[in-house]
């Protein structure tokens, strides 16, 4: 990626197709200056859902680009990223957006997605939303978390930027698992968003190599 001015905030896509809690959570980071992104366009695969009225609200351009309308995965895949290039997003994020779209070659290492488990597990085709924390419950794991990775042509599959484990504690409802989960994620995918906004992150293969914070004050040791 181009190097940008501190006083450019990068031009970001959303991508959602429900509620957008993700989306609220992004909008109040850049309200308090935690977070130097523009979203230039929220893509909606589903009309009238909330996170298009969150979108509205906030005085956002919006629109819905819903797979019916289109004869092909391939097709609906080249209408969501012509809606992307035509607001310059340099990064596309994805949040709760449950529709499989194939990544141009342009867009290559610039979209990036958050799943609510530890990948690889708990992911793949189907596992969105509450079915992953049920998943989790039925098979009994001590911990789970949320994965940032940036996509692939392959679900849940692209190199892993950030991970944060949450505890599964004895008596979890799905419901609960999910708000524990969805507090860990408020804060990563802030973080591996402004890190990538700050050109910190580089793509080596699978591996995904993060720069310390430039002056970040080093860590006490007792
Ligand atoms: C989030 O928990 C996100 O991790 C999950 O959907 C929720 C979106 O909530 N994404 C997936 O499961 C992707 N496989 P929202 O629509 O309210 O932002």
């Amino acid at each position: 990626m181009t190097k940008r001015q501190p006083s450019q905030p990068m031009p970001v896509a959303v991508l959602l197709s429900g509620t957008g809690r993700t989306l609220d959570n992004l909008l109040a980071r850049i309200e308090s200056d935690r977070l130097p992104i523009r979203i230039a366009r929220v893509i909606s695969s589903h009309a009238g859902v909330r996170g298009l009225q969150i979108a509205a609200d906030a005085g956002i351009d919006h629109r819905v680009v819903a797979p019916g309308d289109y004869r092909s995965v391939e097709q609906y895949s080249r209408a969501v990223f012509e809606s992307c290039r035509e607001v310059a997003a340099r990064l596309v994020v994805m949040a709760g957006f449950i529709r499989f779209v194939r990544i141009p070659s342009d867009f290559d290492g610039r979209v990036v997605n958050i799943h609510p488990s530890l990948i690889p597990a708990f992911c793949g085709k189907g596992y969105y939303g509450s079915r992953v924390h049920r998943a989790v419950l039925e098979y009994g794991v001590k911990l789970t978390g949320c994965t940032v990775h940036f996509v692939d042509n392959q679900y849940d599959h692209g190199p892993i930027i950030m991970q944060q484990a949450v505890p599964v504690l004895d008596g979890d409802t799905a419901e609960r698992l999910a708000a524990r989960v969805f507090e860990a994620e408020c804060q990563l995918y802030p973080a591996a968003i402004a890190a990538i906004a700050a050109n910190r992150v580089h793509i080596e293969d699978r591996w995904v190599r993060i720069d310390p914070v430039p002056n970040a004050a080093p860590e006490e040791t007792s």
